[in-house]
């Protein structure tokens, strides 16, 4: 463990990720939220996994965590969609469309990180060389007929918010 506010991008802080199965979008959603609990409204979250494997789901889960009850929709040629409650700002990114990770530089996207915010970004990799390093990386697969969550830290503040996770599990 280092005391490093970052480490070196690909190494990951926590040598054992926290691993969940989620059996149903109940399930899905249900961790979410508790992961929205976790984050206190502060950090940024990349969400990796093919398409449908439940990564605005799982976004819908940490907005309940701050209140937002209403929809959820996948912001895939708006690249970015905010929500504002009582208890915190989050955006939500999907990459998905982005042809060049230089646009993000073009929307002012650094502005979004500075920001006592918490940021969700599905298909990060599209974003790579902008995007700076996550607090946790949420790895989604397939496990039967649900889901298989995994995390981990690359920061220690990503470290913090996997540990008050772990208590919560
Ligand atoms: N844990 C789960 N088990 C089974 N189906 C799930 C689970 N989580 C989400 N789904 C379903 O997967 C589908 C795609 O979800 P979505 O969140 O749109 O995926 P993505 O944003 O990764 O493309 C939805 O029909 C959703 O109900
Ligand atoms: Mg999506």
């Amino acid at each position: 463990m280092t005391s490093d506010a970052f480490v070196s991008a690909g190494q990951s802080l926590q040598a054992d990720p926290v691993q969940i199965q989620l059996a149903d979008e109940v399930a899905q959603v249900a961790f979410g939220e508790q992961l929205g609990r976790a984050c206190n409204g502060e950090g940024v979250l990349f969400l990796q996994g093919t398409l449908g494997m439940g990564k605005t789901t799982m976004t819908r889960g940490i907005l309940s965590a701050y209140g937002h009850q209403g929809a959820v929709k996948s912001p895939t040629y708006t690249l970015v969609e905010p929500y504002e409650t009582e208890t915190a700002r989050v955006y939500h990114f999907d990459l998905y469309r982005l042809a060049d990770a230089e646009e993000l530089e073009y929307m002012g996207i650094r502005d979004y990180f500075d920001e006592k915010a918490l940021c969700v970004i599905e298909w990060p990799d599209k974003g790579a060389g902008v995007l700076p390093t996550p607090d946790i990386e949420l790895t989604l697969t397939k496990e039967g007929d649900g889901r298989a969550a995994s995390l981990v830290a690359f920061t220690v503040k990503g470290a913090e918010i996997l540990a008050q996770l772990r208590t919560m599990l």
